[in-house]
């Protein structure tokens, strides 16, 4: 196999590396804006190079971010060549898109690496697909913000001193925001999810909140309710066949499966109405971890592993928050405006505990509050099962 790689940061170097020990895989060419010392033979900025190159069957795109990794996706695929990425925001985008033009092209797009890291999640969905009817997906599936949520926690350190920790780990995003805020699990939660109901449940539905405002003071109470914070990602079915999606920050049991997710593991649990729920835990970031699940990818279309495991969304989900309800932390300076319980004052205003309520609520109060108080955090609340 002969491999156009496209971009050597944190992944790809990482790719790079590990075949430099495989003598059936190959890279011969690498796309880089950047030239660095003994590799300039293979380096070259300019794609259509690689694009041309009848040599080249599968690109490895690791460029990340929307373009150009989408319009040079499309090319490669074109071109009759396989892509294999763990590219998250692209592909949550263009999903349809992309797997339609893989199929129709009689070549492979893989992206097991795109959600979870290392740990074989998307690929034993996909499996489980056919033989059951899949109902739920919850997780950590971030690993920049599981770091900063477990070590403020854990060691009482600040949020921006983590945070650029996580940056130096090569676990952050390129824009960390896109961690903080709860994008990138967004975009996982989003793929995970057309692979698991057979529809595209549209990024734009996802209730997302992320856990940017978190303070030290929020922490205290969460210790105080014998509870950790986690950024956890959530999508079910709905019993009149719409869907469920959110991802918000969520204070768990001490004693629960993701309290014991540390540093920068990820956890996602699968429920299915005949396999019950498989919990899947592992490295979900960082470069030797991701780059060992892109070469799981590489393998399985040298091995021939059948492109039917890449199953295309049937039509967007009907998205519907309303039915799924639980109570939830608040801190902000503003009038809640829905009953609740006060904990105490706090630096930021109040912290509080909500009755039950919708996510489809909350999220639209929330964005409703912040025109008064832009820094206000919540959590829902999970009680022990
Ligand atoms: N920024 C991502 C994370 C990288 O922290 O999980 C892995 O997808």
């Amino acid at each position: 196999m002969k491999i156009g790689l496209l971009g050597l940061g944190t992944i790809g170097s990482g790719i790079y590396e590990h075949l430099k020990a495989r003598d059936d895989i190959e890279v011969v060419k690498i796309l880089e804006l950047l030239r660095h010392p003994g590799l300039e033979h293979l380096e070259t900025s300019d794609f259509n190079e690689i694009l041309s190159d009848p040599e080249i069957d599968t690109v490895v795109e690791l460029i990340g971010g929307m373009e150009p990794a989408h319009t040079f996706t499309v090319q490669a695929l074109k071109a009759g060549k396989n892509v294999v990425s763990a590219n998250k925001l692209m592909l949550s985008h263009h999903m349809e898109e992309i797997l339609t033009l893989a199929r129709d092209m009689g070549v492979q797009y893989r992206y097991d690496a795109s959600v979870g890291g290392s740990i074989p999640f998307l690929y034993n969905l996909m499996r489980y697909r056919g033989a059951d009817t899949l109902t739920g997906i919850c997780g950590i599936v971030n690993g920049t913000t599981n770091l900063i949520l477990d070590v403020m926690q854990r060691e009482g350190r600040a949020f921006d001193d983590v945070l650029a920790e996580a940056q130096k780990l090569g676990y952050a995003e390129a824009n960390p925001s896109a961690d903080v805020d709860g994008v990138d699990a967004m975009c996982k939660l989003c793929i995970a999810s057309a692979v698991a109901y057979q529809k595209y449940v549209r990024p734009e539905d996802i209730a997302t909140e992320g856990i940017r405002h978190i303070r030290a003071g929020d922490i205290i109470f969460f210790g105080q309710m014998n509870k950790v914070c986690r950024l956890l990602v959530n999508s079910a079915l709905n019993t009149d066949g719409s869907i469920r999606a959110y991802v918000e920050p969520t204070l768990v049991p001490n004693d629960s499966t993701e309290a014991a997710v540390h540093m920068n593991n990820n956890t996602i649990s699968v429920t299915g109405e005949y396999c019950g729920t498989h919990t899947f835990q592992g490295q979900g970031a960082g470069k030797h971890p991701t780059a060992f699940a892109v070469e799981l990818g590489l393998r399985d279309i040298l091995d021939g592993v059948s492109p039917r495991l890449n199953p295309i969304p049937e039509g967007n989900a009907d998205v519907d928050n309303r039915q799924a309800r639980h109570a939830y932390y608040l801190r902000t300076a503003a009038h809640p405006g829905v009953p609740v319980r006060k904990l105490s004052d706090t630096e930021g205003g109040a912290a509080y505990v909500t009755e039950p309520m919708s996510v489809a609520d909350m999220h639209a109060l929330a964005a409703q509050l912040r025109e008064k108080d832009p820094r206000l955090f919540f959590a829902g609340v999970r009680e022990k099962e």
